[in-house]
């Protein structure tokens, strides 16, 4: 359980207290990492079986890591090359893997809601890799916990999530993990990848990349999500990248000097971030894929059933 949840679906519906849980554990787990011999034995026994039936790369061997490091057995499932390609459903396919006996399904799913859906189905603990445009709430804590790591706390702090917002389900999660660890919220984009109420949200709504860089002491980054979009909303990626993507000059004039740069990944170079910002000082995205870990560590623990003292021995 993670304070009263036995799952991790989105981050909505998530507390402070509930976060900061994660958190506080993945701090534990990451001094695992560090170690010579990342192996604990804590979910020995367990099974953690990944069910991917969109793209991935960070999140899926992420988990699939954070199982081995404790011990878990982990199983990758794809849906190319499954029987989803025969017509199955996500619900027969979700009914049919519960019957192996796993102990945490990770899904991630193009339509929103879809973990939800297998949750209210299966017996075992389900966790979203990312559904849809909704939420991605592994991403969302993996980011808090990288920018708590480097600024010590996100209370009192301002945190810019710039690009295409509305299509993002990073930009939601983060949203509610910045506000409930006490952030102020700034999304920035382009008017046709703003979502409708985005302030309604708690987000300071902002079009001008400069005005919403102004005092940030953190910005993330988002990649255009293609796969989500039907008719182009932009004129081009060069005139997107005039606009809302930012390179070294920008960083220099904008950003204040301590402030540091996410994006989740995969990242298209000279689009939304120039390579010399991606692997530039402010950046922190190898932190966010190496925290990402320790955070998957934390929930699979957590919705596992291990034991505390095991997990930090
Ligand atoms: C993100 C996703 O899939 O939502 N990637 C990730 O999980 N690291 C962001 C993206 O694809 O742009």
């Amino acid at each position: 359980m993670i304070g009263r949840h036995r799952h991790c679906l989105a981050l909505e519906d998530f507390s402070r207290a509930e976060i900061l849980e994660v958190l506080d554990l993945a701090t534990s787990m990451k001094e695992v990492l560090r170690r010579p011999i990342k192996k604990v034995p804590s979910l020995r026994g367990k099974t953690v079986v990944n069910l991917f039936f969109e793209a991935s790369t960070r999140t899926r061997s992420s988990f699939e890591i954070a199982a081995k490091v404790l011990s878990a057995d982990a199983l990758n499932w794809t849906a190319s090359g499954s029987s989803v390609t025969k017509g199955e459903t996500l619900l027969d396919t979700a009914r049919n893997l519960e019957a192996m006996r796993p102990d945490v399904l990770v899904i991630r799913h193009a339509a929103g809601g879809a973990p939800r859906l297998v949750a209210d189905h299966v017996a075992c603990a389900v966790v979203s890799a990312g559904d849809g445009a909704h939420e991605h709430p592994t991403q969302g804590l993996l980011d808090a916990f990288t920018i708590r790591e480097r600024l010590g706390t996100l209370e009192g702090k301002t945190v810019a999530v710039v690009g295409d917002v509305s299509h993002s389900r990073v930009a939601r999660s983060d949203l509610h993990a910045f506000r409930r660890l006490g952030a102020k919220v700034r999304f920035c984009g382009p008017p046709t990848m703003m979502p409708a109420g985005a302030d309604r949200l708690g987000a300071e709504v902002h079009h001008d990349l400069r005005t919403a860089l102004e005092g940030a002491d953190a910005v993330v980054m988002l990649r255009i999500q293609h796969e989500r979009i039907g008719d182009p909303l932009i004129p081009g990626t060069r005139e997107y990248s005039r606009h809302w993507g930012l390179d070294a000059r920008k960083a220099r004039a904008w950003l204040a000097p301590g402030a540091i740069v996410l994006h989740p990944g995969p990242i298209n170079r000279g689009v939304e971030l120039s390579p010399d910002v991606a692997d530039g000082e402010r950046s922190v995205i190898l932190d966010q894929v190496q925290n990402g870990v320790a955070v998957r560590m934390a929930i699979l623990y957590l919705l596992a059933g291990g034991e505390p003292a095991e997990a930090r021995a």
